[in-house]
């Protein structure tokens, strides 16, 4: 498999989820808040530490070295859309905790966060499969994808023990079937 096929298959599962959490906005009080408590879970663990961090510390270095500009350029644009999926799951998390202590008036941010984020992230990715991926194939030569395959693991061991992967593929499989019912 190649590097770019994971970032894409990584997209895949996070769109998944993102879908779970568009069904759930207009059930959210019959969903509670747990539903989303673990919605954040899964972003903050598995699209923000597993995905954003491959791309961060591996692909968009890649790029930088070949040619693209780190400041002003498809690159930053990408940076500062992870910051503020950053944000807008920080909101999330901390609404949702609210609503879970009681306070049902916190519902309400929950669902404004909660769609602010699925829209940021649903262009992003469309942004990063499009065009940014497309690039890449074409700017880095075969070493360097590789390179970025095998970085790709020491991302993932560094953040987490063995086995965190799978729970988070079984965690978006559950928040999907959860959202259906
Ligand atoms: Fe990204
Ligand atoms: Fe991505």
């Amino acid at each position: 498999m190649k590097a770019i096929d994971i970032l894409k298959q990584e997209h895949r599962v996070i769109e998944g989820v993102l879908d779970a959490l568009d069904a759930a906005l207009g059930k959210a009080e019959a969903m509670g808040p747990t539903f989303f408590l673990e919605t954040t879970d899964f972003m903050r663990g598995f699209a923000d530490e597993f995905h954003h961090m491959k791309e961060e510390n591996v692909l968009f270095e890649l790029l930088i070295a070949h040619g693209m500009p780190r400041h002003g350029g498809p690159v930053a644009v990408m940076l500062a859309e992870h910051e503020q999926g950053r944000q807008l799951t920080r909101a999330l998390r901390s609404a949702a905790e609210r609503w879970a202590g009681g306070d049902v008036a916190a519902r309400a941010e929950v669902v404004d966060n909660a769609q602010n984020f699925i829209d940021l992230l649903r262009q992003h990715i469309v942004k990063e499969d499009n065009i940014l991926f497309m690039v890449a194939e074409q700017l880095l030569p075969p070493d360097a994808q590789t390179q970025a395959l095998a970085e790709f693991e020491r991302v993932e061991q560094r953040l987490a023990a063995p086995g965190t992967r799978e729970k988070y593929i079984a965690l978006a499989a559950q928040l999907r079937q959860t959202s259906s019912g």
